[in-house]
């Protein structure tokens, strides 16, 4: 069996928001590919699931109002039915909260830290909690993360860290030495030049600012690093570490992880070092696609959550799941960036599949059952235009072959397109309504539809990975058996007795009117737009009686402005934020009032952590009389609003000065 086993992967996505049509693209790519090698005769494995440990989604799901565990399980019931919809055939999903896979993580990191490829120290730098990264001044230009960005948190805490820089020489050398690894080549200058070449730092791999994560099994206080959590699925889902591993003996080293060009650092650094520092063989291929963009931005879960017209279900339903997945394979070089629209979509649909496709297979069966009751069989010799059709489609089915071997499933598809233009020619270059005129020419007839019904069933299987209901629909039409859908019997073949029995049916594809249909969809946006409008200000209401129901009407004794004046609030600058060591709830701050530092210890850790309130600026009451909480002095304390479950901080103008009087 060795050899014709087949490993694929996409990321495991963050299961924080509806995933976007963007999302979806890397996971119909693999799907394909899978399909491919399945018809091919591979033993296949592909892998995707969900990535569901660390601060952003436990942020989320504080937003949400919901426990982590019960916001993701929301979320991941929402991808799998995505998937479901659209066909993709994973043969296994993993989530990073599923026992088995949290299990084998410690063990990872046990053996990491037993052989001292992990050790502990005390790390301050700059993260981005929305990409889970840790960043230096200089990558982190203007404070901002160079990935997506948003602000960047100065993080101070005492983590442990993963030995990259004792790896990096011998990650260095296996690139030189295996050029496929990482693809497209132009990734492999990005690695060395902005990561690198300007000095590879060791990696901080732990957490205590929040637990939502794999504790660590030698020191609970700390969570996994969510990026050694999220990589280690590859393996752990195969058994790795476990006492069945006999799907990681059989598929490691993946062929292929396919992911987007954001995370191939992680895929092409820090992973390859993890497996090397864990005495692995490295996969085959990090494979990292470009974005999908829409009017020029990357589609992301936060961005599109609100644009209903390319939210990937919403699609699928508009124009058929198969479209869709065509167009993602179809519209854009794969590596390269490529846009989203609901026009180029609509085009490609119209003159693609429609018009090419769709009516390649219903003039052939329909004039199979107008000439001949859908019974061909008899036939006559090849005629040079025939030989010419054969030619063809075995100099396409050749290239398919080998572009898809390199995933580079646009020009894959586009050739198969040469294949269905050729044949459409043919039918006007044989003219098949005017051969039917002729009763000599009924055998010569006979002999074009066969030629016309073989270029389409070569087709059909060639598109198979990419629209498999669609080549299933075809067959049906076609007749074709189980035998001649194969990869097998790719070959383009037509003999003097074989024989079809085809029938007609519906379009394949529907022609869309893109004016008609453009309307439509500005109705839905604007429609979108006016409902979250209403939610909007049903929320605003919402919030004026929340206000209202709180008013302390009676009881609060008024109070003259001297009273008043007698409370000394002031700006004070957050320096540095702690965890309280024995509470899960306080926090300890060092504020900078201008004049003097003091620390603050507030109740807020369930709704904020150290590093959202460093930098940050505040009020405080700062003539309180100081108090022990839990040990620690706390002289004042900052202003919160008590809004419905939430506990939000006020914060005071980033222009305003410490120290400055509040009133
Ligand atoms: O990164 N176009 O998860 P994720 C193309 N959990 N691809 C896009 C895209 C777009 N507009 N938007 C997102 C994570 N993607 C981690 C992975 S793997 C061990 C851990 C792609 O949900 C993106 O490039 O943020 C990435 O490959 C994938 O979606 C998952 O993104
Ligand atoms: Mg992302």
């Amino acid at each position: 069996m060795s050899g014709k086993n087949y490993y694929i992967t996409t990321p495991i996505y963050y299961p924080s928001g509806k995933l976007t049509v963007g999302n979806a693209y890397t996971t119909v790519a693999a799907d394909a590919a899978a399909r491919l090698k399945r018809m091919q005769g591979y033993d296949v494995m592909f892998l995707t699931g969900t990535d569901e440990h660390g601060q952003k989604i436990e942020k989320r799901a504080h937003e949400a109002g919901m426990q982590p565990k019960e916001f993701v399980d929301v979320m991941v019931a929402d991808i799998k039915a995505l998937w479901e919809l659209m066909n993709i055939s994973y043969d296994k999903f993993i989530r990073t909260t599923d026992d088995y896979h949290e299990k084998a993580v410690q063990k990872i990191y046990q053996r990491l830290y037993d052989q001292g490829d992990i050790y502990k120290h005390e790390y301050e730098g700059l993260y981005c909690v929305e990409c889970e990264a840790f960043w230096t001044d200089t990558q982190a230009k203007d404070g901002k993360c160079p990935d997506c960005g948003r602000p960047v948190q100065l993080a101070k805490e005492e983590s442990y860290f993963f030995k990259l820089s004792k790896y990096v020489d011998r990650l260095v050398k296996y690139y030189e030495e295996h050029p496929e690894f990482l693809q497209p080549q132009s990734r492999v200058n990005e690695m060395l030049n902005n990561f690198i070449k300007p000095g590879l730092k060791d990696l901080c791999v732990s957490r205590t600012t929040f637990d939502w994560g794999v504790k660590l099994p030698f020191d609970e206080k700390h969570v996994a690093y969510v990026w050694v959590d999220a990589l280690s699925n590859y393996i752990t889902a195969l058994g790795y570490g476990q006492e069945d591993d006999s799907n990681f003996k059989k598929f490691w080293p993946a062929d292929v992880h396919l992911v987007g060009k954001d995370i191939v650092r992680f895929h092409a650094i820090i992973w390859p070092i993890l497996l090397m520092a864990l005495d692995l063989p490295l996969p085959k291929t990090v494979f990292g696609h470009g974005w999908l963009m829409l009017n020029g931005d990357k589609l992301s879960k936060s961005k599109a959550a609100g644009a209903n017209v390319i939210d990937p279900v919403i699609l699928c339903d508009r124009y058929g799941v198969d479209a869709i997945r065509y167009y993602l394979l179809r519209e854009v070089p794969f590596g390269a960036d490529g846009n989203f629209s609901n026009e180029l979509l609509i085009n490609r649909i119209n003159s693609d599949l429609a018009n090419d496709l769709g009516n390649l297979v219903s003039r052939t069966t329909a004039m199979a059952d107008r000439y001949f009751g859908g019974k061909l069989d008899a036939g006559i010799e090849a005629e040079a235009i025939d030989e010419e059709l054969k030619a063809l489609a075995d100099e396409v089915t050749e290239k398919y072959s080998s572009l898809m071997e390199q995933l580079l499933f646009p020009n894959a598809l586009s050739e198969v397109w040469r294949l269905i233009s050729r044949a459409n020619k043919y039918i006007d270059e044989t003219t098949p309504w005017i051969l039917a005129k002729d009763e000599d020419k009924k055998l010569r007839l006979n002999t074009v539809l066969k030629n016309l019904c073989e270029a389409i069933r070569v087709t059909a299987i060639l598109v198979q990975p990419a629209m498999p209901a669609t080549a299933d629909k075809i067959f049906a039409l076609l007749g074709v058996g189980s035998d001649e859908r194969k990869w097998d019997s790719l070959a383009y073949s037509v003999s003097g007795d074989s024989c079809w029995e085809t029938k007609t049916g519906a379009p394949l594809f529907p022609r869309i009117d893109i004016e008609k249909e453009m309307e439509e969809l500005l109705k839905i946006m604007k429609k979108d737009e006016k409902a979250a409008e209403k939610t909007a200000k049903k929320e605003e209401k919402a919030g004026k009686k929340e206000e209202k129901k709180s008013e302390p009407v009676e009881g609060i004794a008024q109070i003259g402005i001297d009273d008043f004046g007698k409370v000394e609030l002031r700006v004070a600058k957050v320096i540095q934020c702690d965890d309280v060591a024995k509470s899960d709830k306080l926090l300890k701050l060092q504020v900078d009032l201008g004049y003097e530092k003091r620390q603050i210890v507030s109740g807020i850790r369930q709704w904020y952590s150290a590093e959202d309130m460093v930098g940050k600026k505040i009020i405080i009451v700062a003539n309180l009389k100081p108090a022990k909480l839990r040990g620690e002095i706390s002289e004042g304390m900052l202003l919160a609003a008590d809004s419905g479950d939430d506990v939000l901080v006020i914060f005071a103008p980033d222009n305003a000065e410490p120290g400055s009087r509040v009133r």
